[in-house]
């Protein structure tokens, strides 16, 4: 496995390895990687000839009063983890590597990435996209493989793509989580074993609002409002729960097929989020 810090030297083997006519799969995290990360490098491995792993936590989407500074890190931990999941390259570059103290251009999706986790992030999405596309030029990929636990930084990607016509598919990966329902996270590892057991409440509020909503699309704004109540009868402190249509992240019409129920709640300090996909 090879392992760049250098930008332009993974760009240059990129470029080579296009050339030689060789497909690239590309999974981009900020590392300290978990089973849903590795269920990605999994997809990506199958079906490309080179699959290349990012790990950078990237600090344009962090907000000064967010957890930048003490994001988790096991970068020894992740390559065993690549190489055991059969990722051909690492790219890990400093952050001064990535973003020149001058870097004066931003890459933003001005629709998609307002609502839900846009609203008490309202600059997380600018410097998700931006990285993103410094990414795809740097790695070259046929294609890139992006988590549905993050399922609206995914749709927002899609548009990024498709609105600056990069020659790179997305591939949307199922949400991965634990034995008991909890969306796996890297953030996860910052919950006391009380706070991990509370916020279980998340993902079981949110079948049981899905449940009434796919028998019953009029009972959306309750079984919303019932999600919040059982978020926060748990010691939850609600973000936001929101049933939204899954192309236009807008309230549904009488049109919308594909709906995405979101949720995103604090236990203690540590913002989780978690959703659910499905057709009205
Ligand atoms: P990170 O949170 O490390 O996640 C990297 C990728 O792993 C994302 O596509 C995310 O959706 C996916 N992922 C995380 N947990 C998952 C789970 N439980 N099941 C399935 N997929 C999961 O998302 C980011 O990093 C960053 O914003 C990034 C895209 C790398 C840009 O900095």
């Amino acid at each position: 496995m090879k392992i760049f810090q250098s930008g332009a030297e993974l760009q240059k083997y990129a470029l080579e390895l296009k050339r030689s006519g060789r497909t690239i799969g590309f999974v981009p995290t900020m590392g300290f990687l978990h089973d849903g990360h590795m269920s990605l490098i999994d997809i990506a491995r199958k079906k490309a000839d080179v699959v290349i792993v990012s790990i950078f936590v990237n600090p344009t989407q962090f907000a000064p009063n967010e957890d930048f500074d003490r994001y988790p890190r096991d970068f020894d931990g992740d390559v065993a983890k690549c190489a055991a999941h059969g990722a051909d390259v690492i790219y890990a570059p400093e952050a001064a590597e990535m973003y020149r103290p001058d870097a004066s251009t931003w890459v933003e999706e001005t629709v998609l990435s307002k609502p839900l986790c846009g609203i008490s992030r309202p600059t997380f999405y600018r410097g998700v996209t931006t990285v993103v596309a410094k990414l795809f030029l740097l790695a070259q990929p046929d294609f890139a493989v992006f988590g549905l636990k993050d399922a609206q930084q995914c749709f927002v990607i899609q548009r990024m793509v498709r609105d600056m016509n990069f020659p790179v598919e997305i591939i949307p990966a199922p949400l991965v989580r634990d034995a008991d329902g909890l969306a796996l996270s890297s953030r996860n590892r910052y919950l006391s074993a009380d706070e991990r057991s509370r916020a279980l409440s998340i993902h079981r509020s949110l079948l049981a609002a899905k449940a009434r909503i796919a028998a019953d699309r009029r009972t959306i704004a309750a079984a919303v409002e019932e999600a919040k109540v059982a978020i926060t009868a748990a010691g939850g402190r609600v973000d936001y729960v929101e049933v939204l249509d899954c192309d236009t992240l807008q309230t549904p019409t009488d049109a919308s097929r594909r709906v995405i129920l979101a949720a995103a709640a604090f236990f203690g300090t540590t913002r989780l989020i978690d959703n659910e996909i499905f057709n009205l």
